[in-house]
């Protein structure tokens, strides 16, 4: 067993349960990802992404096997700790970028850090970088009904940089945008991924996205292809 990866999954499955019913959605799926690595799973609908997504981002349980953090049992741990862990470790970017319309653009960003503890003073720095970073320094002050799609999306992956995460993980993050500004959003991905040797796992259907990546994993009813 190699478990020193940065992530290693063992033999995840997940089930669902319908009634009496049980749907297997995860059929034993392996998986190991090394620091700065960038990573793309490719699948058609319903294939498992999201669900895999979930599990490694520990907002979710598999029905069974493991998920091991630079060799640590994730799932050994108590609520409290995965949560404390995902916002240490990890930085999350959804299809639909999840702001918080009633803050602007900048505190949306300084938000991960807030949670942690830390004041608008100790943070505000960071976050004035990370929106420079995704060059919308002059949208600090804009909420997020008076920014467009893919500015709205650069501030999640903003926010999701905050706590200097060792991994991005990525659902559909370009699929509620024109193809100009997908491709945007992915030559970002891949300057990161480069630049602060971050680990980037994206799961996507759009092949013209995965086309990119120097990884590509590919996903069918629950198993790798
Ligand atoms: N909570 C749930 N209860 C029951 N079935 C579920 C649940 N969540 C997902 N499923 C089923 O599991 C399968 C995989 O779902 P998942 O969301 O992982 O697919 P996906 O590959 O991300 O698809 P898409 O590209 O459409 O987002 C689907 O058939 C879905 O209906
Ligand atoms: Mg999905």
């Amino acid at each position: 067993m190699n478990n020193n990866s940065l992530i290693y999954a063992k033999n995840i499955r997940k089930n669902f349960h319908q009634g009496k019913k049980e749907l297997p959605v995860l059929k034993g799926i392996d998986l190991q990802v090394q620091r700065g690595e960038a990573l793309c799973i490719l699948g058609s609908s319903g294939a498992g992404k999201s669900t895999l997504l979930h599990i490694l981002g520990t907002l979710d349980t598999p029905s069974s096997g493991q998920v091991y953090f630079q060799g640590e049992n994730l799932f050994l741990k108590t609520d409290d700790e995965l949560a404390s862990f995902r916002n240490k470790h990890l930085g999350f970017i959804f299809q639909f970028h999840h702001l918080l319309s009633e803050f602007t653009a900048l505190e949306n960003i300084m938000m991960p850090a807030r949670i942690a503890g830390l004041s608008k003073a100790e943070c505000q720095d960071r976050a004035k970088e990370l929106i420079e970073l995704m060059g919308l320094t002059d949208r600090s002050a804009h909420y997020p009904t008076e920014m467009s799609g893919g500015e709205k999306q650069r501030i999640a992956i903003a926010r999701a940089l905050m706590q200097s995460p060792d991994i991005l993980l990525a659902d559909e993050p370009t699929g509620n945008l024109d193809t100009a500004n997908g491709n945007k959003i992915k030559d970002l991905f891949l300057d990161l991924q480069r630049r602060l040797n971050l680990t980037i796992i994206v799961i996507t259907h759009d092949q013209n996205l995965a086309r990119s990546f120097p990884r590509i994993l590919q996903m069918k009813d629950g198993r790798w292809l």
